[in-house]
Order: structure tokens, then C-alpha cells, then sequence
């Protein structure tokens, strides 16, 4: 490639969070929109984005040692890939990568790369730059429309957080909470659905904080959102995620009992089972308060599923404080959930606080957290046993004629038989798994 050459092959490589899987399309829709093709298997791509996450631990080391792998492999094929830094380290140390590290081509941050092309344009002609701008909303309505997606395809409705977790990053890499306009967001489901999608999973930082105007200028919440895309015909499943406790609503809650479409699941984050460590986490709930939501959940829909986000390991944390989140833990039953070890984060309040816990503390207690959080998984999937249900047909299984789907409950559901991918069939759970759960197909 001389240097004012286009690339003609790109590979974005996403890391970290689904919003990030859903800003990777996104960005490889605006690549394809400029006559780029995607890298195939295997092949070096002549552009690589990569598209970057600051949640925890070692992030920037893994792009400078990211890069450091493809320009060895560039120097051995005798062709230096264009390297584009994106996501949340691009919006955090982008300056820093460009003047570190010659070989990166471009910056480009989470709320700027609609300007992708033209700046892989710019680089392609030697002119490197940074663009880590925060525009509000100008992204979405420079970004081409959807074409390729799968039958459970990502939308993201709200972007941003304003909650200043003190252990978190988000706030400063995605900026203040913003909503995408409801009659975009319609628009942007419509061709989803056109495109294949069967089910769309709504997505933010704080997601149910989402709220829109209707076309006769009345106030919606995300209950109404998902209320609207219910009307779609082929639309066949609606969920979302991250919810934050705070903005939880009666009408969010109310839906789960009456939109047949919205699946029994949710994913709400405590991190802590200790007050106090909640409060020097700046939570802003309790976990009587967090209790009382899920049951509100459970009361509008006795089978949902819960979920959740779990820190070990936060400043200060006692093993009576972290024995309370076991015993939280042991009291909510999780479907699923995540778990972190504590990762100081540089510029947020907890990084400087007193009481860092060594790692092996952290280590030890995690292990501990995801044997519990292992064995009520596994658990949640033995009551589910025997049920009959409709399962989303997502990709073909590792046995021939098998297949993999995903069960109203967010679980991976295995079986064989006549079916397609794309297609909602019903089965019977029959024999659950610790992480999966095997199925057999039933006549409708
Ligand atoms: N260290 C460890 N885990 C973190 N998370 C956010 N920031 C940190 C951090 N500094 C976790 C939280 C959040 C999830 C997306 O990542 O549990 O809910
Ligand atoms: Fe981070 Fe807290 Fe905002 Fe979630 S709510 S993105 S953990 S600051």
C-alpha cells in the first residue's frame, strides 16, 4: 500500500462492553459504506481498528502491545497495516498513544467515529490525528443505515453516565447521559427488523434512564419505547441492558408483567452487599432498597431472571462486608452474573482512597464470589428444567445438526433438529448444565 492508498481491507477488533460489539459494527457499516471490505479469516487486514475498553486493569498496555504485534507482523509481510486506536482508551490517553506510538494511525473516541473514513483518508496520505470530540448525538445521524445483522441484533438508545460511580471510568470516557430521539431509534428498529433481526436488546450505560418525546410531544420512558417496538410484527423479543437501581420506574416494572414481548430477564448491577461499602462506592441505594426492586420485578413477573455486576475488592472492603455480598448473593438467587476484581482506575475517587486490598485478597475472594455466583447459575438452570419454551435460533452448534439458541431466560439452549438460524422454535428443556442447557424440539 503506497501512502495515499486507501486501505481496502479493514478488521475491527472490539473489545470490552456490548456497546463497544455495537459501535464495532457500526463502524465496519462505515468502512463497508466507503468500498472497504472486511479482512478475511486469517488474512492481515489493511486497516485494523482497535476498538478499546477502560473498565479495568492493564488497558492501555494491551493497545500498546496490540500494536506492537502488528507492526512485527507488518515488518515480516513487508506491509504495515493502517492502526486506528478507538473506543474508550482512544477517548481516555489518545493524545498520549498518538505521541507514544508512531505507528498508530489515528485516534478516534466513542463519540467522534462517524469520522472514521475521513480520517483514515487524512492518515492514509501521512496526516495523523486524535479526534476524541464529545458532539452531542451528531454520531448517530452521520452513520450509514443498518444491513448486516443477526437475529439478535444491538441497539444503542442511550449513551453515557452521570452517576460518578467512585470506582468507574465511564463517566469520563462516555461522557454525560444522553438519549437517542425516539423517532430515530423507531426508525433505526424498523430497519433492524427488515434486516433480519428478531429480537433487538436496547442498550446504555444507564439504560433505563433513557427517556424520548412522542410525535404528539408526550414524555416516554423506556417502558414505552419497548411498548412501541412491540408493534413491529417480526419483532419477536425486546430486552435491554445496563440498568442502574436509581432509575428504575413504576412503568418499567408494570412492563414486565404486560409486554408479552419484553423477556423475563434483567440485568441489574449491585457490585456490593455491604452499605457501607455502597456508599463509598457513591451508589445512591442500599441493598434493602435494591432488594425491594427485584421483588417489585418478581411480583410483575414471577419467572424473570435476574442478573447482575458484582466489584470484589473495592477500597477498604472487610471480609464481614464482603461476606454480606455472599450472603446477598445467596439471598437474590442470580440466573447469571458478572464479577470484577477492583481495578483502580486512574483520575476516579476510589483509585487514591485508603485501603487497597492486595491482590491476592482479591483473587481469593472472587474465587470464593463466582462459586457462589457458579452454583446458583446452575441452580437457575435445573428449575428451568422440564419447561417448555421458545428458543431464538442464533448460530448452528459445534455437533453436526446441532443447534444454539437463546431461551426466554438469556440462557444458551442446545439441541437438533429441523430449524434455521434466525428461526423461533419451541422445546423442552431437559437437561441443564452449568452453563448451557440441552433441549428437545416440540411440535407447536
Ligand atoms: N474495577 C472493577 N470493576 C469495575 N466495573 C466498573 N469499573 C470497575 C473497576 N474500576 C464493573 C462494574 C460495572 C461493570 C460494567 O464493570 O461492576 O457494573
Ligand atoms: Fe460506571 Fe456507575 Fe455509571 Fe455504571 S452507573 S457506568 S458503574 S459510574
Amino acid at each position: 500500500m503506497s501512502v495515499t492508498d486507501l486501505p481496502k481491507t479493514y478488521r475491527v477488533k472490539s473489545f470490552g462492553c456490548q456497546m463497544n460489539v455495537y459501535d464495532g459494527e457500526r463502524m465496519a457499516e462505515l468502512l463497508d459504506a466507503q468500498g472497504m471490505a472486511p479482512a478475511a479469516d486469517g488474512e492481515e487486514a489493511e486497516l485494523v481498528v482497535l476498538n478499546t475498553c477502560h473498565i479495568r486493569e492493564k488497558a492501555t498496555e494491551k493497545v500498546y502491545s496490540d500494536v506492537g504485534r502488528l507492526t512485527k507482523a507488518g515488518r515480516k509481510s513487508g506491509r504495515q497495516p493502517m492502526i486506528a486506536v478507538a473506543g474508550c482508551v482512544a477517548q481516555a490517553e489518545g493524545a498520549e498513544i498518538m505521541a507514544r506510538s508512531p505507528a498508530v494511525g489515528l485516534v478516534v473516541g466513542p463519540q467522534a467515529y462517524h469520522r472514521l473514513p475521513e480520517m483514515v483518508a487524512r492518515a492514509a496520505k501521512g496526516i495523523r490525528a486524535a479526534d476524541t470530540d464529545m458532539p452531542e448525538d451528531a454520531k448517530f445521524a452521520a452513520l450509514p443505515a443498518r444491513r448486516r445483522v443477526g437475529p439478535s441484533a444491538f441497539l444503542t438508545v442511550q449513551e453515557g453516565c452521570d452517576k460518578f460511580c467512585t470506582y468507574c471510568v465511564v463517566p469520563y470516557t462516555r461522557g454525560a447521559e444522553i438519549s437517542r430521539p425516539y423517532s430515530d431509534l423507531l426508525r433505526e428498529a424498523e430497519r433492524l427488523v427488515e434486516a433480519g433481526a428478531r429480537e433487538i436488546t436496547l442498550l446504555g450505560q444507564n439504560v433505563n434512564a433513557w427517556t424520548g418525546t412522542d410525535a404528539l410531544g408526550r414524555a416516554v420512558g423506556l417502558d414505552g419505547l419497548a411498548k412501541e417496538l412491540a408493534n413491529l410484527p417480526q419483532l419477536q423479543r425486546i430486552r435491554y441492558t445496563t440498568s442502574h437501581p436509581n432509575d428504575v420506574t413504576d412503568g418499567l416494572i408494570a412492563a414486565h408483567g404486560e409486554n408479552p414481548k419484553l423477556m423475563p430477564f434483567l440485568h441489574l448491577p449491585v457490585q456490593s452487599g455491604s452499605d457501607r461499602v455502597l456508599k463509598a462506592m457513591n451508589r445512591s441505594h442500599t441493598t434493602a432498597s435494591y432488594l425491594k426492586l427485584l421483588e417489585r420485578f418478581r411480583a410483575a413477573r414471577p419467572d424473570i431472571a435476574l442478573s447482575g455486576d458484582f466489584i470484589v475488592g473495592f477500597p477498604g472492603e472487610t471480609e464481614a462486608e464482603f461476606v454480606e455480598t455472599l450472603d446477598l448473593i445467596g439471598a437474590v438467587g442470580y440466573a447469571q452474573a458478572y464479577s470484577f476484581k477492583y481495578s483502580p482506575r486512574p483520575g476516579t475517587p476510589a483509585a487514591s482512597m485508603d485501603g487497597q486490598i492486595s491482590r491476592e485478597v482479591m483473587e481469593e475472594r472472587l474465587a470464593r464470589l463466582q462459586a457462589a455466583l457458579n452454583r446458583d447459575q446452575f441452580a437457575f438452570n435445573r428449575t428451568t428444567e422440564g419447561r417448555i419454551c421458545e428458543v431464538l435460533v442464533e448460530r448452528s452448534g459445534k455437533l453436526p445438526g446441532q443447534w444454539l439458541g437463546k431461551s426466554p431466560w438469556l440462557q444458551s439452549v442446545l439441541f437438533s433438529g429441523e430449524a434455521a438460524i434466525g428461526d423461533i422454535v419451541r422445546v423442552e428443556l431437559v437437561e441443564a448444565g452449568p452453563h448451557s442447557i440441552q433441549a428437545a424440539l416440540v411440535s407447536s
